[in-house]
């Protein structure tokens, strides 16, 4: 059984991704995987799922990159917490203490001392989603702490042992970045090693239906509604549809049909797609 991050509480402001705030990306424990190129990303992460080296999943927003590191912390069989956090959430001020924890009376407002995100994924994986959002003082100490395998919380002039399964996703071209100097070359070049490139889902067009109906068929049951099925026309505008928004833009496309449509089969005019008259 996965053992969710929402009942972590850290008592630090933290807001969650997007995603998390969706119960839908957590209960789609289904992982759709039709087309040819998301069957060899499956296989890939299956490889690296049960070691504990870090990986970097890459891939434009909507791709699909935190379910497949839930999925892939679910065949780790790592028994701690999956602990998802939007690295852009992190508060600037206070990132450091979010993300290691601090001692009792390290800065104001902090009576006790807390584990942090990293101390929450204690014996479990660690999502931290768009990486390159880290401020860039704490991408060295990141770097350091998965390394050493140890943590300082705040205030702390000892370590702690942790053991965390880092996984890390990017949109943006972490190697720019680098470039550009914002992200940290070192950090960078630790987390290639486990790089696991997301294609958009143009590229993987076999999977497109199956998502829709997949889509189609969780909404119908959560709205009590049957499940008509999808119109050869309307089917061939989703082949057609060059989904910008990738998997997550094919779900609210599929919702808002099946809302429109009710019980009937969905058709044409139910879907909006921009582009489309
Ligand atoms: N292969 C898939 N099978 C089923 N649902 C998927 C799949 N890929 C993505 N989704 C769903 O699409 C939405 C976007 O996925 P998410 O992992 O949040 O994308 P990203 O982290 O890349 O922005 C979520 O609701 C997720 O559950
Ligand atoms: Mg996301």
């Amino acid at each position: 059984m996965e053992r969710d991050a929402m009942s972590v509480a850290s008592g630090l402001p933290l807001t969650f991704a997007d995603s998390d705030k969706s119960p839908l990306s957590i209960r789609a424990k289904a992982l759709v995987f039709v087309d040819a190129r998301s069957q060899r990303l499956r296989a890939q992460a299956e490889a690296l799922a049960a070691s504990s080296q870090p990986l970097l999943i890459v891939g434009a927003t909507g791709t699909g990159k935190e379910l497949l590191a839930r999925y892939i912390h679910r065949q780790s069989e790592r028994s701690g917490l999956f602990v998802a956090v939007s690295c852009a959430a992190l508060s600037p001020q206070w990132g450091e203490a979010e993300l290691f924890g601090h001692v009792g009376g390290a800065h104001v407002g902090a009576a006790s001392s807390r584990a942090g995100w990293f101390g929450s994924a204690n014996g479990g994986t660690l999502y931290l989603d768009e990486v390159a959002d880290l401020p860039r003082a704490l991408q060295g100490k990141l770097l350091a702490a998965l390394e050493t395998r140890e943590v300082y919380r705040v205030g702390a002039r000892q370590a702690l042992p942790v053991d965390v399964r880092l996984v890390a996703a990017s949109s943006i071209d972490l190697a720019r970045a680098v470039a550009a100097g914002t992200f940290d070359e070192r950090l960078y070049a630790y987390l290639c090693d486990g790089l696991l490139a997301f294609p958009a889902l143009c590229e993987r067009a076999g999977d497109i239906l199956p998502l829709a109906e997949y889509f189609l068929g969780i909404h119908a049951q959560r709205l009590g509604l049957s499940i008509a099925g999808i119109s050869a026309q309307a089917q061939a505008l989703l082949k057609a549809h060059g989904w910008p928004g990738n998997t997550r833009e094919l779900e609210n496309v599929m919702h808002f049909a099946l809302l429109l449509a009710g019980n009937e089969e969905i058709r044409p005019e139910h879907l909006q797609l921009p582009g489309q008259g």
